[in-house]
């Protein structure tokens, strides 16, 4: 399969370099309105055409599909263009900076039966794929809570704020691992140097009882990527920073009994063995490349796919709501 890359700034060698490692797909060409990343594309891979002009791949015969690694608030334009042309499209996230652009793009890839797929790249992540596989076996028991902290200093975006920067991570996690839509969100957050919120938090009430807290934050002396997870049976921390164990599952928890006669609920707490399970070590960009292709080749939609960017943005655009009115409850 032949691509297109629009953007070549920080995330863009990832994606060329995944998509030329993979046996079935061939860069064409890289699109980029910086000269200074045009002139390291060509350094790093003198073989592909490198342009100034996107609207050059996305009309290009030959190119098959287009990966559009730019700023936020390009995706809408460039991912149209790309369908209309009737190109597949691979886009970053967060899909689109608004539902309504969102829905459009939906509504046009089905028409010209095109796939997209949006990239939610730690989906394919072994410690992704390991927790879905300890819920989806009943291991961790009904969930009680997701709570993540993904904080570090910078990178500063200039288009969006540090919720719709990171926070797509964490909402397409846990709109992959939870597999419910939230009922309502309250975000806070603040904006210190470049008009955009650089720190913010977000909880995110969900059927059943599911709750959702995210801290992201540009503004952190450190890097942290930690996320707890609480279910009934088991709970566990996912430090992504850390090269062994990097899961953690613990058989700790709380036992509720009442027992006949006894007025007051008796809680047990339950400390048992900790175990980390083995994750997969392969690049989740390469699976997930290797992954897009399948689904051109094959025609199926992936699941990570138009639908499942557009919940997110409708949950950043909740997000922004909340924020805009200092942490008022918004309804999804
Ligand atoms: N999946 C991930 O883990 C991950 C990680 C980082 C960034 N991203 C996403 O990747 C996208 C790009 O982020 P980045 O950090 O690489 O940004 P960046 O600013 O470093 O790079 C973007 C590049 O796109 C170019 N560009 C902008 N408009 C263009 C146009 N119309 N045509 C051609 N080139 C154009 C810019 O010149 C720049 O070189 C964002 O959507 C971001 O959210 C995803």
């Amino acid at each position: 399969m032949n691509f297109g890359v629009i953007g070549y700034g920080y995330w863009g060698p990832n994606v060329v370099r995944n998509l030329t490692a993979l046996d079935d797909s061939k860069v064409l060409g890289i699109a980029d309105l910086s000269e200074a990343s045009r002139k390291r594309a060509a350094a790093q891979y003198p073989g592909i055409r490198v342009t100034p002009d996107a609207g050059e791949l996305i009309r290009s015969a030959e190119i098959d599909a287009i990966a559009i690694v730019s700023p936020v608030w390009t995706h809408y334009e460039l991912a149209k263009a790309a369908l209309e042309n009737g190109k597949h499209v691979f886009v970053e996230k967060p899909f689109t900076s608004n539902t309504a652009q969102g829905e459009e793009l939906i509504e046009l890839a089905a028409r010209k039966n095109l796939r997209v797929m949006v990239d939610h790249t730690f989906l394919f992540t072994g410690a992704v794929k390991k927790i879905r596989q300890l819920l989806d076996e009943g291991v961790l028991g009904k969930l009680y809570y997701y709570d993540s902290m993904r904080v570090n200093l910078g990178l500063f975006q200039h288009d969006v704020n540090v919720l719709w920067d990171l926070a797509p991570h964490d909402l397409s996690i846990m709109d992959h691992l939870i597999g419910l839509n939230p009922e309502a969100v309250v975000a806070t957050g603040q904006r210190h140097l470049n008009g955009h919120e650089d720190v913010a938090y977000l909880t995110l009430y969900f059927p059943e009882k599911v709750i959702a807290h995210i801290n992201v934050n540009w503004l952190s002396p450190v890097k942290i990527r930690m996320t707890l997870i609480g279910g009934e049976k088991k709970m566990l921390l996912w430090n992504d920073l850390v090269a062994d164990e990097k899961l953690r599952v613990y058989d700790k928890g709380v036992d509720v009994t009442t027992q006949e006669g006894i007025y007051d609920t008796l809680l047990h707490y339950r400390s048992g063995d900790m175990w980390s399970p083995q994750l997969s070590q392969a690049e989740a960009l390469r699976s997930e490349l290797g992954y897009f292709v399948d689904c051109v080749t094959s025609g199926k939609d992936p699941f990570n796919d138009g639908q499942a960017g557009l919940r997110v943005v409708k949950m950043l655009e909740a997000a922004d709501a909340s924020l805009n009115k200092k942490g008022s409850l918004v309804y999804l």
